[in-house]
């Protein structure tokens, strides 16, 4: 894959937006004597919930384990079925399996890469719990279809929002679709905290549950009412996102420009075709993700190009459904396996100057042998 075994690219695939107001809020924190389970968490929990218009924001360790809360706190484990995409990020099914429960993987939009409510319908069985929606690189999922359909089969709709803060469908923001939502922190992500996750929420049940689970299942000191586990996040990470999320209307502003020039760059080019957005919605572009009509062998010569140039790319997702620990699982993804083959994430980093844009624009079709329409 791009990257590995490479020389550090000059062109990174994403980059931190981080600054003083970073620096300065981790290192007042770190000038106090509560360096976790304090005021910071509870304000980043507070201040990200209200950005999202959410009741309840239950702060994790990261977006993986606030996962496995999720699942846990809401009963769903073994014997459960929870219907996901397969072309995501490991951990949307991994972390079905460490609650106990078993992923059923359904196909994709072939243009937006989102889970299809056609073929998640017919996924659903006697012992499926729930769907879980994850809003592949910023652009969220069909809500209002997987709502209607969880709510006609009796099941839960959770949301898989780690790569989409802020990010709004009809107006409303995800993560506040469903009966929770899990956003993820990691560097790669519009705003981080290094590593960190958050569930939003708006039953408070549910928000008391999944702050037991973070915390031994301790209802008082060292009584232990529930299975938890330390999954915490600590408050210099929590006073970090407090910062970051100060800045994310201005952080998603400059991705918006940065994929609207990309697309200006990319819209000559044959065999290219850059993210289709849905008019209902809005992208917030953690990924920009480009599909090549050639399929693999196109594919595999744009990430060489660009290498060659110093610019990252990466495939985002190898599927689910073909990685070594789900060897056996029966899954029909024709849509899927075909974009597996097809797809590249560019950079798209707050960060980037026009200059870079042009380059990268220059390296795909370098690959591709189409010229771009450079302004
Ligand atoms: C769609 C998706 N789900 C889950 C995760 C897991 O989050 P984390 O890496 O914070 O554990 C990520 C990000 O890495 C992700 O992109």
């Amino acid at each position: 894959m791009a990257g590995d075994s490479r020389p550090a690219a000059r062109i990174r695939l994403a980059c931190p937006d981080v600054g003083d107001e970073e620096i300065a809020a981790v290192t007042s924190v770190l000038r106090t004597p509560i360096l976790t389970n304090g005021p910071e968490t509870a304000a980043f929990e507070r201040e990200f919930a209200a950005y999202h218009g959410a009741e309840h924001g239950v702060a994790f360790a990261n977006g993986t384990v606030a996962l496995v809360a999720m699942f846990a706190a809401l009963g769903i484990g073994p014997g459960d079925e929870v219907v996901v995409p397969s072309l995501t990020f490991v951990s949307s099914a991994t972390s079905i399996v460490q609650a106990g429960a078993t992923p059923v993987f359904a196909d994709v939009d072939p243009d937006t890469f989102n889970l299809d409510p056609a073929d998640a319908a017919r996924r659903i069985g006697p012992r499926t719990k729930a769907i879980l929606a994850v809003h592949y690189g910023g652009q969220p999922a069909d809500l209002a279809e997987l709502a209607a359909l969880a709510e006609d089969a009796g099941l839960l709709l959770l949301e898989d929002a780690a790569e989409a803060h802020g990010a709004r469908y009809r107006g409303r923001h995800v993560g506040t679709w469903g009966k929770a939502g899990m956003f993820s922190f990691t560097p790669t992500k519009n705003i981080t905290t290094g590593e960190g996750g958050l569930v939003l929420t708006g039953d408070g049940d549910l928000a008391g549950r999944l702050r037991l689970i973070r915390n031994h299942g301790q209802t008082e000191p060292y009584v232990h009412t529930l299975l938890g586990s330390n999954w915490r996040i600590t408050e210099m990470q929590a006073a970090m996102g407090r910062a970051q999320v100060a800045k994310l209307d201005r952080i998603l502003h400059r991705k918006r420009a940065v994929a609207a020039e990309l697309d200006r760059l990319l819209a000559a080019m044959d065999g290219v075709t850059a993210p289709v957005v849905r008019p209902d919605r809005d992208h917030v572009h953690m990924l920009y993700t480009v599909k090549f009509a050639g399929g693999r062998a196109a594919r595999e010569a744009a990430v060489d190009e660009l290498a060659r140039r110093g610019i990252e790319s990466r495939v985002y997702f190898p599927p689910v459904h073909r990685q070594p620990i789900f060897a056996g699982t029966r899954a029909d993804l024709p849509v899927t396996d075909d974009l597996a083959g097809r797809i590249l994430s560019l950079p798209a980093h707050s960060r980037l100057t026009a200059a870079e844009l042009a380059e990268i624009a220059a390296g795909v079709e370098a690959a591709a042998g189409v010229p771009v329409a450079v302004a």
